[in-house]
């Protein structure tokens, strides 16, 4: 088959059948601004952000929805292209209480202006997004503010009641992100979006919170939301894109070893992410990597071995605690038999420590006697 070939900003691609405008341009560092578009799910064509012209098209097309074809000739920032992205942004920011410093109003009140945008929706701070918004961000680089359109007023009220999420309807975009995330990529189809027109709302179970729905907390819309619609309960207002550090590390509740980013300020972790673009998770996690790590920085932790003396838990060192740990099994083996002895292993190491707990169990205690939490 003859090679297919695209023209983006000049420079021609090739490109196998199926991909999108905006997969080969990404995959040629070609830099195409999206919101709605969701690596791994449909792509809905919802915002326009990604719009693009086209040679001999009559209008600009999304480039997250439009598959290339052969002999295409694309621009990705002509001036049309620029225009409609100035003008997409304006809309959303005017869409909803956008109090952050991209929005407009008077230039000379900054203060006075935000304070009556954010009395709106009853939220007494301004927007905990700030610094970690796609739309904010998008504001920026093509230097448009908020107040070229009258803003809308916020339907909903704040939704704080649940464990982890805070759901800020008023900071909402209607990209549809979250319920992509929710449907296609964790498939708990617990949201969906609600209602027509202005009066639209991603909804939970016929809209109730969603602790009140099949939600199961994973959080995998709260990472996919581009802007501060949904927020981690727990990281609200602690941190700022660059006070924390980011450390990448393995989830340490279960076998399969998800990958997580661990976001660190002053020694502490504010919130956790899946780490994207990885196997095995490609930034998925459930709701106990996401949002139980609380532990880390408990008080209660154990830092040392404790051994029981008389009743009592005493500190002891590795060594001491390893030494007398050996010599017990070992006198229990001799005393009373191998089948005095049994090993519990668990779900929360590693397949290769498993594998070592079963070997030591029965290479060294000489007992079958083995078993895992799972069946506890
Ligand atoms: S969601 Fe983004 S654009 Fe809107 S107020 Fe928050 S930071 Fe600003
Ligand atoms: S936390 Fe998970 S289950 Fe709940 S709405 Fe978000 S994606 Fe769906
Ligand atoms: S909550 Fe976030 S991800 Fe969901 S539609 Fe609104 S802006 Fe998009
Ligand atoms: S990212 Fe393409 S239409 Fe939204």
């Amino acid at each position: 088959m003859t090679e297919q070939t695209i023209t983006i900003n000049d420079q021609s691609f090739s490109f196998e059948p199926g991909e999108t405008i905006l997969e080969v341009a990404r995959r040629n560092t070609i830099d195409i601004p999206t919101l709605c578009y969701l690596k791994g799910a449909t792509p809905t064509g919802a915002c326009r952000i990604c719009v693009v012209e086209v040679k001999k098209a009559r209008n600009l097309l999304p480039a997250c929805c439009t598959p290339a074809e052969d002999g295409m000739v694309v621009y990705t920032e002509s001036p049309k292209v620029v225009e409609s992205r100035k003008m997409t942004i304006q809309l959303l920011l005017a869409s909803g209480n956008h109090n952050c410093a991209v929005r407009g109003g008077d230039p000379k009140s900054w203060t006075a202006f935000q304070l009556s945008a954010q009395s709106h929706d009853g939220s007494s701070d301004l927007c905990p997004a700030w610094g970690d918004c796609e739309l904010q961000n998008l504001a920026y680089q093509y230097q448009v503010s908020g107040d070229r359109f009258p803003a809308t007023e916020p339907h909903y009220a704040m939704e704080t009641v649940n464990p982890f999420i805070v759901r800020d309807f008023s900071r909402c975009i209607l990209c549809g992100r979250c319920v992509q995330a929710c449907n296609e990529i964790q498939v708990n189809g617990a949201i969906s979006l609600g209602y027509r027109g202005a009066e639209s709302k991603i909804v939970a179970a016929g809209d109730r919170p969603l602790r009140d729905s099949d939600c199961v907390f994973c959080g995998e819309c709260v990472q996919a939301c581009p802007v501060g619609a949904l927020v981690e309960k727990n990281a609200r207002y602690e941190w700022r894109p660059w006070e924390v550090r980011k450390t990448r590390t393995t989830c340490s509740y279960c076998g399969v070893g998800c990958q997580l980013e661990l976001h660190v300020k002053n020694n502490k972790v504010i919130k956790v992410t899946g780490a994207e673009e990885t196997p095995p998770n490609y930034g998925s996690l459930c709701v106990k990597g996401r949002f139980g790590f609380d532990f880390i920085n408990s008080d209660e932790r154990l830092t040392t071995p404790l051994i029981k003396e008389n009743g009592e838990f005493r500190q002891a060192s590795w060594n001491e605690a390893l030494n007398y740990t050996a010599k017990r099994l070992g006198e229990i083996r001799d005393e009373h038999g191998p089948d005095s002895l049994g090993v519990l292993s668990s779900a929360r190491v590693s397949n290769e420590e498993n594998y070592l707990a079963q070997k030591f169990a029965r290479a060294v205690l000489k007992t079958n006697n083995v078993d895992h939490c799972a069946r506890l």
